[in-house]
């Protein structure tokens, strides 16, 4: 039998929920975290390589999540997160410890949710695009070693319940 992590990802990707508006009620958006987390799970199986994963890991949730412009990751080099895999528009491809939205969940070592990014002092406009931001960090053994990083042309696209989704899918991914 072909191994899980041997899939294609189109056809991983092909079962992700269809693109909704935003006002999904909770049940469903629960649903959709439930789902993603299973396609995580098969996409990363088996894989150790953490670049090939991030990589798949961004896909599926820019595809899956409705209403993002930017999804994926910067990873902790010295003093500074480094882009990562991604998908969306280009982007800044260093930030310092601290600084924007990525440097302070980095620097806190906790998830930050910005509903406006106007309002975040310090915020980095990679994309003008972007309205509202939900960054988590990647924490392995007490240290931050990235973040994930997720981009909204909507204000408070992101609540309560992308935050414990995304970090769920976070814990996944570190293999948790
Ligand atoms: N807005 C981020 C920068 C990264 S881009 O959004 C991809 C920040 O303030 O850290």
């Amino acid at each position: 039998m072909m191994p899980s992590n041997s899939r294609p990802h189109s056809e991983v990707l092909r079962e992700a929920e269809p693109r909704r508006t935003q006002g999904a009620d909770a049940a469903s958006k629960a649903d959709l975290y439930h789902d993603l987390g299973r396609q995580l799970r098969s996409l990363i199986a088996g894989e150790p390589d953490r670049i090939a994963n991030a990589a798949n890991m961004a896909a599926l949730l820019y595809h899956g999540l409705p209403d993002l412009n930017w999804a994926g990751f910067y990873f902790t080099r010295g003093r500074e997160l480094v882009l990562g895999p991604f998908q969306g528009q280009p982007a800044c491809v260093r930030i310092a410890w601290g600084s924007g939205v990525c440097g302070t969940a980095a620097a806190r070592g906790e998830t930050v949710l910005v509903p406006d990014v106007h309002e975040f002092p310090g915020h980095i406009a990679c994309d003008p695009v972007s309205q509202s931001e939900l960054v988590v960090p990647l924490i392995e053994d007490g240290r931050v070693t990235g973040v994930l990083d997720l981009d909204s042309p909507l204000i408070a696209r992101f609540d309560e319940e992308d935050r414990a989704g995304c970090e769920h899918l976070v814990a996944m991914f570190l293999g948790r």
